[in-house]
């Protein structure tokens, strides 16, 4: 297996929910020299600085800011949550007291039958009475824990014959066969606290089997997570190792893109457009000169898109759809539920031309319309020449997730390009690339 690969598999694992995410992010940016900022207290920053904020403990900005003066922000944004069940307060005694079942309700829009009959963990956080107050302590049972097991064929004749599966009645996971068995008492212990110190927690199902590279030609990896972790990765990857930037270079990883963003940490939240004001100000720049660098800036949106289906090829443009392997995908959409347009992608294909990285186009089946992305949430906020880009994939919310082995390197090149490259708009719809 690649490095690459391997790391990304790690980062995965160390993942399994979106606090989760943000700390495995926050430990590579740290290994990377970047220093962590507070919202909550004022910033003092200096030229050629690298730091990072998180808010919520599950969205991450990170930033690096160039030794001279800069023209614009360039700003990579993926997300870091995924599809999965969320637990409800109290468990489920089922069956007269023989089985302990967990109460859930599904986060996002997951594909239920993928999470059916395969080993399953919780993991999340904790809010604990503490002498000061209140804090948060990240909790992952890290073992395999649950099972959401199927109906027998013989109980359920029709069971491949497309009966919905629903949240409440299918999709609960047994826990365990002792009576009175208590998921919160365990996770308490395994977090070394008492239960009673809990005053909070969100706590979520998710599966840990680690990813893997196969196919004859390696071709393929299969994982969980690969959306939207994939991108973020890379995003991480690209900000860390990017050398000679020009301007300010952005990565953003926002928690609840799969709820609609609409949360304080999520990208139609005004955390963004508050950490360029921040950055602006603490270098003693105007507030004209803030808004002409913003005029200035370029978004890339990074979230996987859609391989067109080796058995379902009628639910995908076959002309305009995109394959694994075949690079970086650039997504359109006539009524602009992605943000690219003919400038974002011209001046985004320019850079990965220059990097020989290759690019796809993406298009939506007309008849089939496809997911919405952070660009445009972020957009409303902080308006900004923007593309959308990701992966091509299968299974999209699968709890086990397939994609391109080689498209990991095409975006972890394609994102440190675009870093490097020394982008700012002069004029409306003009762009300079100086790298
Ligand atoms: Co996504």
């Amino acid at each position: 297996m690649e490095k690459l690969h391997q790391e990304l598999f790690d980062f995965i694992s160390s993942s399994p929910t979106a606090f989760h995410a943000a700390a495995s992010a926050a430990r590579i940016l740290k290994e990377a020299g970047f220093v962590q900022l507070e919202e909550t207290t004022p910033w003092t920053l200096v030229p050629g600085g690298k730091y990072f904020i998180t808010r919520n403990l599950s969205s991450v900005i990170a930033f690096r800011l160039p030794e001279g003066d800069y023209r614009a922000f360039q700003i990579v944004a993926a997300h870091l949550d995924s599809p999965s069940y969320k637990l409800k307060g109290k468990g489920i005694t089922a069956c007269g007291g023989k089985y302990e079942m967990l109460d859930t309700e599904m986060y996002g829009g997951a594909i239920s039958a993928s999470w059916m009959d395969r080993p399953l963990s919780v993991a999340g956080r904790l809010m604990l009475r503490t002498d000061q107050g209140v804090e948060s302590k990240l909790v992952d049972a890290g073992k395999d824990m649950l099972v959401i097991p199927n109906l027998c064929i013989h109980q359920n004749r029709g069971v491949n014959d497309g009966k919905p599966l629903r949240v409440q009645a299918d999709m609960l996971p047994l826990y365990s066969l002792h009576k009175g068995a208590d998921l919160k008492t365990q996770i308490a212990q395994m977090a070394g606290v008492k239960p009673e110190a809990i005053l909070a927690e969100e706590l979520y199902v998710y599966n840990r089997t680690p990813g893997t590279v196969w196919g004859p030609d390696e071709e393929f990896i299969s994982s969980a997570r690969l959306d939207d972790l994939e991108c973020a990765f890379s995003a991480l990857k690209a900000i860390t190792e990017a050398e000679k930037i020009q301007n300010v270079a952005v990565a953003c990883l926002f928690d609840n893109e799969e709820v609609g963003s609409g949360t304080r940490q999520g990208a139609d939240s005004n955390f963004l457009e508050n950490v360029l004001r921040r950055i602006s100000r603490s270098l003693g720049r105007s507030e004209e000169a803030h808004e002409a660098a913003v005029a200035s800036s370029f978004l890339v949106s990074a979230d996987n898109a859609h391989a067109v289906h080796p058995n379902h090829p009628e639910t995908s443009d076959q002309v305009n759809g995109v394959w694994m392997n075949e690079g970086i995908v650039v997504k359109f959409s006539g009524n602009q539920r992605y943000t690219s347009d003919a400038v974002s992608a011209s001046v985004f294909r320019a850079i990965c031309q220059a990097a020989g990285v290759p690019v796809q186009a993406f298009y939506n089946h007309s008849d089939i319309p496809g997911g919405s992305t952070l660009g445009h949430l972020s957009g409303r906020h902080v308006s900004i020449t923007s593309v959308d880009i990701g992966l091509a994939q299968l299974a999209m919310h699968s709890s086990w997730e397939t994609a391109g082995a080689r498209d990991l390197g095409y975006m972890a090149a394609g994102m440190t390009a675009f870093y490097q490259a020394g982008l700012f708009s002069g004029a409306d719809c003009q762009w300079q690339i100086n790298g």
